[in-house]
């Protein structure tokens, strides 16, 4: 293939690198003239392993050109990767400059071009950008339509410095965000040999992936940073305790506790949690992320609270009251919490939880809820149908097939469903559905 890079970073570079490597022609396009001098000798402009000979190599290969002018990149090529950087600006937002001056150019000479073009934004970018900004800048200095004469489309970049050769060969994964299935196919062709799974996806769903796997990223090595100072505190080894935690490959490194749901509760995480942070405080340890933990927590938990309120309706049915589905433990569970809410705003409530029996509640389990709730006996009812037969929203925070079929069968269509659960089968159910964040 005829491939245009424009920003010759370390994105860019690399890329240009192992295309040409790979047997494609490829022209680097970069406003920093002393870049394109140092590849034009056959020079890496970045410092990373490999570069230096695969550089060499490539552009001695003849299959690389550099140059300043947008254009010639074009009119020689069929899809531009486009890698420039979108820095933080003073205030924390993403500084796009170089990214919308790029745009109108490209734009600009689509407008001479007469054979279709694919750009593929590889850069960071928040979401929404390719098609509410880049887009309509597009297609204005175009006089052009996205998907008709041109495509853009967007494939986050996942390689890390300092083994980019090595991620470009083995990237985790290639996801490509597209809105028709041309460009995917192009892309297809380029790196679908790659040792590894390719998604396609919506434009915005792979701007933010990559937001999503940064953060992450930053998230995992700040939680063994504040592990290592709470150990060292502690007198304890970290690397110890860290490589154990790593080796539970079904609880900790795996795919639980990663699905969007409803605030956490129940007997164990809050209060080890709390116990965790009062030893950092009584040691002087600073641990500002997991002491961030549960106020995240309660921001959920409002979040859920404004949703129901914001239904203006007064007779809230719960279904769910356990802290998680197949349990009756209803210590500190966030149910527990919106249900006292609801009472404390003077709503009509009733509760259906099928594992909760109040007779056989014991010892702190039983304390908890009539310290909370004191009035829960009133509030519950054995049939989910007599709670659905008088409430105007129902509160789900639990997917029991059970539930899911007394949904089904009985939900009215002037009823609401705020959903905590993300049920199965929930575009069948009458009724106005909405989810907690879907
Ligand atoms: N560095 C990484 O490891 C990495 C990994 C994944 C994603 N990313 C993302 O990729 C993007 C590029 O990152 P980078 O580290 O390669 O950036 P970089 O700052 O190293 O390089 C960007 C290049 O773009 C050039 N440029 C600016 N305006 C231009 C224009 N109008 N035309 C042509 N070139 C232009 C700059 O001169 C520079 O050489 C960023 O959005 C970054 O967030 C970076």
């Amino acid at each position: 293939m005829n491939i245009s890079i424009f920003g010759l970073g370390y994105v860019g570079a690399v890329s240009l690198a192992c295309l040409a490597r790979d047997g494609h022609t490829v022209y680097g396009v970069d406003v920093d003239l002393g870049k394109l001098a140092l590849i034009g000798e056959g020079k890496t402009p970045v410092v990373e392993e490999g570069m230096i000979d695969l550089m060499q190599q490539v552009v001695a290969s003849g299959r690389v050109s550099v140059t300043p002018d947008v254009r010639a990149a074009m009119v020689n090529t069929e899809l531009s990767l486009i890698c420039v950087g979108t820095p933080s600006a003073a205030n924390g937002s993403q500084d796009q400059s170089a990214m919308l001056r790029l745009a109108r150019d490209l734009g600009a000479f689509m407008r001479e071009k007469s054979t279709k073009h694919t750009f593929v934004f590889r850069s960071t970018l928040v979401p929404g950008t390719v098609e509410e900004v880049l887009r309509p800048i597009m297609e204005s200095e175009s006089g052009k339509h996205d998907g008709v004469d041109f495509h853009l489309c967007f494939q986050p970049e996942f390689l890390r410095e300092g083994t980019s050769i090595r991620d470009y060969d083995q990237p985790p994964f290639t996801i490509v965000g597209a809105s028709c299935p041309e460009p995917v196919e192009l892309l297809r062709q380029l790196f679908g040999h790659l040792p590894c799974q390719f998604h396609r996806t919506s434009i915005r769903s792979a701007e933010m992936v990559k937001y999503s796997c940064n953060d992450f990223h930053a998230l995992k090595i700040t939680f063994a940073n504040e592990m290592a100072r709470l150990c060292e505190a502690m007198g304890v080894d970290p690397f110890e305790v860290m490589d154990l935690v790593c080796k539970d490959t079904q609880l900790n490194i795996s795919k639980a506790y990663l699905r969007p749901g409803f605030a956490f509760g129940g007997s164990c995480l809050p209060k080890d949690l709390r116990a965790t942070l009062y030893l950092a405080k009584m040691r002087d340890v600073e641990l500002p992320m997991l002491g961030g933990i549960m106020q995240s927590n309660q921001a959920h938990l409002d979040h859920a609270i404004r949703k129901v309120m914001a239904s203006g309706k007064r007779r809230i049915g719960m279904i769910g009251l356990s802290f998680k589905t197949g349990t009756d433990d209803l210590r500190e569970s966030p149910m527990v919490a919106l249900a006292e809410h609801f009472f404390g705003k003077g709503l009509s409530l009733l509760v259906y939880d099928p594992e909760v029996n109040l007779s056989k509640l014991l010892g702190a389990n039983r304390r908890f809820i009539e310290q909370h709730l004191p009035h829960i006996g009133c509030l519950m009812k054995n049939d989910l149908e007599d709670v659905m037969a008088e409430s105007d929203v129902l509160v789900v925070g639990l997917a029991d097939p059970k539930v899911v079929d007394g949904l089904q069968r009985h939900l009215r269509d002037d009823q609401i469903v705020i959903d905590l659960a993300r049920l199965p089968d929930r575009g069948e159910l009458r009724g106005e559905y909405l989810g907690l964040c879907w």
